[in-house]
């Protein structure tokens, strides 16, 4: 008899057959809508595989429910939304994709932070709105990226595919981890700080570190008060890295000059999140990862983890060591 893989949001056809082809595929019908919790609830009680993405909670909870779950394979690299003890504790491997999104998310960061040092998105709004007037001096001026310093936080994989943008644009990038990493400094010329440090000599803070209890509100209102006064601080991580209210006060008050945000503490963010009233948020819908080719590869990379797991070769998937 086959396996069976329950997937909560709707998977493209290639993918669909993949699966298909090994496992008695039961899959969540719609693309945008997460599934409703009653039904993953009921559905995890059944199967052996389950295929998730960032929008399922998948908690004790959950785990409780599964009386022959062998694997949750998330197509992400973050697995901050599943609660890895419980799994543990309950036999159960957990998949992600580690690698496959590493570049791509680093341009879309690359991208947010020139879009928010260069006012990209309110320039444009400003000739599309018919407010352009006349070219003058000090209009829709930014702040330098090029020979700038840029400031990271957390140098795993996509932090150090940042090093190689910035120092393209010839900028002095300085680093904070958990972990010193002399070889890496040797390697990609740069420079280790601790966090205070950082934070006061940045012109660009960019966290890049994944996210867990122990990092949250990592940035609240005194790191803020460190940073310079034309700092952008740009988070492409996990939203609740960062303290809202904290930062809307320091936007708005000119503690800091910008941020460029593709994650949010609630997503997707309320049109009510008063970060999104202020002129000097780019503000984006968690599009990190968001190329055709990078999604299809973690789709497939998520679906590899799964079938290894499923197949016994576990030695073969990307699942997290505990
Ligand atoms: C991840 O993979 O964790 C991203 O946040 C979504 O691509």
């Amino acid at each position: 008899m086959k396996q069976t893989v329950y997937v909560t949001k709707k998977l493209p056809e290639e993918l669909y057959r993949r699966l298909s082809s090994q496992f008695e595929v039961r899959m969540w019908g719609e693309e945008e809508t997460p599934v409703p919790r009653e039904i993953l609830l009921k559905e995890v009680a059944e199967v052996d595989g389950l295929y998730c993405f960032i929008t399922d909670t998948i908690d004790k909870e959950v785990f409780a429910q599964a009386k022959k779950l062998k694997v949750v394979s998330t197509c992400s690299v973050g697995y901050n939304h599943i609660d890895v003890q419980a799994a543990a504790e309950k036999g159960v491997k957990v998949g992600y994709t580690p690698g496959v999104l590493t570049e791509t998310t680093a341009d879309l960061t690359f991208a947010l932070l020139m879009a928010t040092a260069r006012r990209v998105v309110e320039a444009s709004n400003i000739l599309h709105n018919g407010k352009w007037g006349s070219w003058s001096l000090m209009q829709m001026t930014g702040q330098d990226i090029y020979g700038a310093t840029l400031g990271i936080i957390g140098l795993g994989r996509i932090g150090e595919a940042l090093v190689k943008r910035a120092k393209g644009f010839d900028m002095k990038v300085l680093y904070n981890s958990r972990t010193r990493k002399p070889e890496k400094e040797a390697e990609l010329g740069i420079e280790y700080v601790d966090l205070k440090g950082l934070l006061h000599q940045s012109d660009f803070v960019c966290l890049m570190l994944p996210y867990s209890a122990e990092v949250h509100h990592l940035i609240g209102r005194e790191e803020l008060a460190l940073m310079k006064k034309n700092a952008i601080l740009i988070n492409t991580a996990r939203g609740g890295i960062v303290d809202e209210d904290a930062l809307y006060e320091a936007l708005n008050n000119g503690i800091i000059w910008g941020a460029g945000l593709d994650v949010f503490e609630q997503e997707p963010v309320s049109l009510n999140n008063p970060l999104l009233t202020l002129p000097n948020v780019v503000a984006l819908p968690h599009i990190g990862s968001a190329s055709v080719q990078t999604r299809l590869g973690m789709a497939h990379m998520a679906a590899d983890n799964l079938i290894h797991v499923l197949n016994g070769n576990v030695g073969k998937a990307n699942v997290v060591r505990n």
